[in-house]
């Protein structure tokens, strides 16, 4: 239930308030929203309107990515997905990958499409795409 309520956080005009970030584009970050820095269990499920903590927003994206990407990235992100469109999908999980790609170059990828790959800026909020930039990060196979 709680992943249900962070992963409507990270769609297009659903944000707690509906209130514009104030112009403010960059990267949302825990610290933003003073959250103690150890969750308290004794708080979950969450307050209505509550920030979701990182935890939840790490869950919402792995089922954010599940439902609208895995379909061509595949699951694990090796590029495997049934409706991948091309034969030369990028392999998420290789070191290299991560290693040529800023934060920002991925979320552009993400924001703005890339040959076959649509762009999702239009349904997305930036606390989605940089939950999904984190998500694509977690992707990388560990040596
Ligand atoms: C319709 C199939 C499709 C879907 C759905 C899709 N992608 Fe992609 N994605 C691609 C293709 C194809 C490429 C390679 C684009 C290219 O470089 O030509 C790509 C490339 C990427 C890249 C690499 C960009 C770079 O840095 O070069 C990232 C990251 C990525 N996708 C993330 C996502 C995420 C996150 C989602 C879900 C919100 C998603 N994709 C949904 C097909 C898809």
């Amino acid at each position: 239930m709680s992943t249900l309520l962070a992963l409507a956080s990270l769609a297009l005009a659903s944000g707690c308030d509906g209130q514009p970030p104030r112009g403010d584009v960059r990267e949302w970050r825990p610290s933003d929203h003073q959250q103690p820095a150890e969750p308290d269990p004794a708080r979950t499920p969450a307050e209505p309107g509550a920030e979701p903590t990182p935890e939840m927003v790490a869950r919402a994206a792995a089922a954010l990515f599940d439902a609208r990407c895995a379909s061509c990235h595949g699951t694990s992100g090796r590029g495997d997905g049934p409706e991948a469109p091309t034969a030369t999908m990028p392999d998420l999980t290789r070191p290299e990958y991560h290693d040529a790609r800023s934060d920002a170059d991925v979320a552009r990828a993400i924001r703005m499409g890339q040959g076959l790959m649509p762009a999702f800026g239009g349904q997305l909020n930036e606390r989605g795409i940089g939950a999904l930039v984190g998500h694509v990060r977690s992707l990388r196979a560990t040596p």
